[in-house]
């Protein structure tokens, strides 16, 4: 497609880019520098290192690869690629400090406003449709969502506030859908901003399954902890029994037990563990163990897509589970609106064709898949955004959690994780064959 035929492409680049810059700031602005220098987990990145981080990405995609100018700190270059300083390195290297992180991102953005109001959104696959600047607006939600994580992590009195989540209500009746067996169409060739491992558009069989109405909640999942599920090593993987064991897990990261009752800490607040809600913050190990004590499992990826996408009464994959409609506040729980997920029973106008609910926005969604390249996938623009990542040590989760932007969020988006994660806002669903 080109300009023409998109008329609102250009606006929905600024649009896009300041929604992002706005979240950004006030993930960062709500801490003090002390704060944002900090490491608050090994597992993270002091805040002002995503800060110049977001900055420096944006600089070297749409400054330096489509303006092709001349790198603004060819000194600090290093000091942000993240593969060069692992993370638990990052707190010592001579970063740039709070106001002049925020200062260079600032510099970034100005020049690339001007350049996107100078420049044909058309001629080049990272100009096509505006990629590489939906690219970049992706990018710095994705570490809005990171950023919100450490958030999470860091001990200490509650800076953020969000209204609880106020959406539809309406649980289904039914615990469990019939997804039909067949072929439908996976990933995408035409989604303007998907990255490139949603790509290509290739078709996908699966037998007939039952998928959950709903993601797993705290009261079921405290049903498995009170059967003694953390105890049983015949429902775990066994590098997730090792891992449970050396580290002796024996609930969600962030719950504690305190007289018979159940809490949790989120963003700097105890609280009891709501039993509506979908459960938050468990490793892939933690759903898998869950799963099979339930005589379930995980869905594959392609059944939770087949779950999300498929329509019968057209045979078409839609963008959404409701349609190809962009989201809206009745039918997901997404972009930090909320600090928590919804009920499970939420957002019906949200619903697959075949009934499944709340599979976009609440929480990430493990699957049973190894995060892998689809049949004719092409690294693009980078092969360290996805490609250096295939393979088993990586399982798949789908549909983005209460954190994400929609921007970076679409029934054909993927994310990966290791299978020990529990900071990031996880939690699943089960499936069982038909
Ligand atoms: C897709 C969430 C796994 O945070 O490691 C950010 C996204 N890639 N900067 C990550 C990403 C480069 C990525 N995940
Ligand atoms: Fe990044």
């Amino acid at each position: 497609m080109t300009t023409e035929s998109q008329p609102g492409l250009r606006e929905r680049a600024v649009a896009s880019l300041t929604a992002a810059r706005t979240r950004t700031a006030a993930l960062t602005d709500a801490v003090t520098d002390a704060d944002l220098t900090a490491q608050h987990s090994p597992l993270m990145s002091p805040l002002v290192w995503d800060l110049a981080h977001i900055g420096n990405q944006e600089e070297l995609w749409l400054l330096r690869r489509v303006a092709g100018r001349e790198s603004l700190r060819p000194d600090i270059d290093p000091l942000y690629d993240a593969f060069e300083h692992p993370r638990a390195e990052r707190p010592k290297l001579p970063l740039l400090g709070p106001q002049e992180a925020r200062r260079y991102a600032a510099e970034v953005r100005g020049r690339v406003f001007d350049l996107l109001e100078s420049t044909a959104l058309e001629g080049s696959p990272l100009l096509d449709d505006g990629f590489a600047f939906g690219m970049i607006a992706q990018h710095e939600q994705q570490h809005d969502e990171t950023m919100l994580i450490t958030h999470q992590l860091r001990r200490g009195a509650p800076v953020l506030g969000a209204p609880d989540p106020d959406g539809p209500y309406d649980p289904p009746t039914a615990s469990e859908v019939l997804v039909p067996a067949g072929p439908f169409m996976m990933g995408t060739s035409t989604e303007p901003w998907s990255l490139d491992n949603e790509r290509p558009a290739h078709q996908r069989e699966t037998a007939a399954f039952w998928m959950d109405t709903l993601p797993v909640t705290n009261a079921a999942y405290r049903a498995f902890i009170a059967d003694g599920g953390y105890h049983e090593p015949r429902w775990w993987a066994a590098a997730g029994w090792e891992q449970i064991r050396r580290h002796s897990i024996e609930a969600p990261l962030f719950w504690q037990r305190e007289g018979g009752v159940w809490l949790r800490r989120r963003f700097g607040v105890i609280e009891p563990v709501p039993d509506e809600e979908p459960v938050l913050h468990v490793s892939w190990y933690e759903a898998d163990a869950y799963a099979r004590w339930a005589g379930r499992r995980l869905p594959t990826e392609t059944e939770w897509e087949k779950a999300a996408r498929f329509d019968p009464a057209t045979g078409r994959s839609t963008r959404y589970p409701w349609g190809d409609a962009d989201p809206t506040a009745q039918h997901a729980n997404l972009g930090q609106r909320h600090l928590r997920p919804s009920r499970a029973g939420s957002y019906p106008a949200g619903a697959s064709p075949l009934g499944v609910r709340q599979l976009i926005g609440d929480v990430w969604e493990w699957t049973a898949s190894d995060f892998l390249p689809y049949p004719g996938f092409r690294a693009f623009p980078y092969r360290e955004y996805s490609e250096v990542f295939f393979g088993p040590e990586h399982k798949v989760l789908r549909g983005g959690s209460f954190a994400v932007d929609p921007v970076a969020c679409r029934g054909t988006f993927r994310n990966w994780d290791l299978p020990v994660r529990r900071q990031i806002f996880s939690g699943f669903r089960t499936a069982r064959d038909a």
